[in-house]
């Protein structure tokens, strides 16, 4: 079973490091800390079986809403689960008020799709060229993952 480390400050730099091996253009670290000093905000790192860190997650909680910043997994460690473990763990980090999540995914973005879909979220809104990318503008959907009457999440 993979760890989870709840990551502070002082995990910037591996933040950093996993953000940099899955997305095109890469948080700095400054953004991380940034991030992590606002209220509501925290991230956990997956460490893989050789306790290396393979995934990334951050949240954003309000009252009763929550929002995934920011979601990756190492090139090398992809579909073995981690991802899912990763939003599993954030949701029971939430408060009981949190009744749904949301998040926004680039329309292209097939792989994070079908995992936000399979873990229960549905499509309620689309930002029209929302990401700049070097394909050109790409559409952002947002999705929301709401708790059965109002319930707390959980993951399909
Ligand atoms: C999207 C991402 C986080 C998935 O990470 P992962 O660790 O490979 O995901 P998991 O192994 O937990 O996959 C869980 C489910 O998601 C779906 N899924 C994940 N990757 C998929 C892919 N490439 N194609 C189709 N379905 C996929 C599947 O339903 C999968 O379940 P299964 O393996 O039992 O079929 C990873 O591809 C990534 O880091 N991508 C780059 C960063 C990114 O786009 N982040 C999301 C921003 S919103």
């Amino acid at each position: 079973m993979a760890t989870l480390v709840r990551a502070g400050p002082a995990h910037a730099a591996v933040l950093t490091a996993l953000h940099d091996s899955a997305f095109d253009s890469a948080w700095k670290e400054d953004a991380f800390r940034t991030l992590l000093a606002l209220p509501g905000v925290f991230a956990l790192i997956v460490l893989d079986s050789s306790e290396q860190p393979a995934g990334l997650v951050m949240m954003r909680e309000t009252v009763d809403e929550a929002e995934v910043l920011t979601l990756c997994t190492r090139p090398d460690r992809r579909r073995s689960g981690l991802a899912r473990r990763l939003l599993r763990e954030a949701f029971r980090s939430l408060d009981n008020s949190v009744t749904r999540c949301f998040v926004e995914v680039a329309e292209d973005n097939a792989a994070a799709r079908a995992l936000y879909e399979s873990a229960g979220y549905r499509t309620v809104g689309v930002r029209a060229g929302y990401y700049e990318t070097d394909r050109g503008r790409i559409d952002a959907l947002v999705m929301v993952l709401e708790g059965a009457n109002g319930n707390q999440l959980q993951i399909a």
